[in-house]
């Protein structure tokens, strides 16, 4: 099949490109910068085009012959724009796209959501039908898209939505890192109890997940949650990635309201002078926001069935880590 990802070149979109490519199909990688990424991916058999969602003719280019279109690009924390740019990549770029899918006659048409469009999970763990409580603006606009892949159902383009949990493993040089380096440290201060309830996602649950979705009769007009088999509190998940290292950490606590009256100072000091906070809202919010969820509705109509446990996946993250010179 001549398959599209948008957002090819990001964590998620690249782990998604690779296995299409290794199952043989033909793949087109959409992102809106040129730069090493683009280069692997072309080394790897795909076919790169550069250019954004929210551009008609990119999306026009890319989807041509396009039988599943995987929409991943997504404005997630851009530094120095204005809140209106999540709306204009989030919802006006996946309405674009999804017309542009409806006009080409595209088979199948997934949505990548997030987990966090229910904010903070009151009833853990929540399904499907927990309530929406998306608690910033990029929550907020990723649901915003939901309604719009629906409508778009509707008028006869077969869609389906998912809502990825956190998503970890090898190849995310950001997000987990900043856990691997400073339990690296020794010292991993823990802001609150520690009980907050955290659902981490193994990279290859999530690429087998978007595989499913794209499988005729699959999920259609539904949105799913996808996570790995057992969430975890962040302390326990902070002790799981020292242990995946075969090192010792303490974990100091101190209150967390200070942590968060500091992280709406930091953004409101740090946006008009455009520096990058060292703390914000959203980072704070890992302290907080429970977030466990039910992994049923996907298990019976997907077929879902996550691989990977969290202690083979940090082991194996953490050996990606050392390989690449992440850490010693
Ligand atoms: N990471 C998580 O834990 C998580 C959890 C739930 C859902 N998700 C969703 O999963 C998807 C993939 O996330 P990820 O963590 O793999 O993020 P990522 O690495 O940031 O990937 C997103 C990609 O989209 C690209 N992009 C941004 N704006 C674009 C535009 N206007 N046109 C074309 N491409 C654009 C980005 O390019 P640049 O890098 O050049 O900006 C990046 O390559 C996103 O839809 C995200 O909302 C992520």
């Amino acid at each position: 099949m001549k398959i599209l990802v948008t957002g090819g070149t990001g964590f998620t979109g690249k782990a998604l490109v690779k296995r299409l490519l290794d199952d043989g199909h033909q793949v087109v990688a959409m992102d809106y910068k040129e730069g090493l990424k683009t280069e692997e991916l072309r080394q790897w058999g795909a076919e790169v085009i550069i250019g954004s969602v929210t551009e008609p003719d990119v999306l026009r280019r890319a989807m041509q012959g396009a039988e599943v279109v995987h929409h991943l690009a997504a404005a997630f924390r851009e530094l120095h724009v204005p809140n209106s740019y999540y709306y204009h990549v989030n919802v006006e770029g996946t309405r674009k796209a999804l017309e542009e899918a409806l006009r080409q006659g595209v088979r199948k048409f997934i949505y990548c959501s997030t987990c966090g469009v229910h904010g903070n999970v009151d009833n853990p763990p929540a399904g499907e039908d927990a309530p929406i409580n998306a608690a910033d603006y990029y929550q907020q606009t990723k649901y915003l898209a939901e309604p719009i892949v629906k409508e778009y159902q509707g008028k006869g383009l077969k869609t389906c939505i998912l809502r990825p949990a956190a998503i970890y493993g090898p190849g995310d040089p950001e997000r987990f890192f900043m856990i691997y380096k400073r339990v690296a440290s020794g010292t991993f201060p823990m802001f609150g109890s520690g009980k907050t309830l955290y659902h981490p996602l193994y990279i290859d649950s999530l690429v087998d997940a978007f595989l499913l979705a794209q499988e005729e009769g699959k999920g259609e007009g539904e949105a799913y949650l996808i996570a790995d088999e057992k969430f975890v509190s962040i302390e326990e998940l902070v002790r799981k990635v020292a242990q995946s290292m075969g090192v010792r950490v303490n974990i100091p606590h101190y209150p967390v309201w200070p942590l968060i009256i500091a992280g709406h100072v930091f953004e409101k000091v740090c946006k008009p002078l455009r520096v990058a906070p060292p703390i914000f809202p959203r980072r704070v919010d890992w302290y907080r926001q429970n977030r466990a969820f039910k992994i049923q509705k996907a298990k019976r109509d997907l077929g879902y069935n996550p691989q990977v446990d969290l202690d083979e996946g940090l082991r194996r993250t953490a050996a990606w880590y050392r390989a690449e010179g992440y850490l010693k």
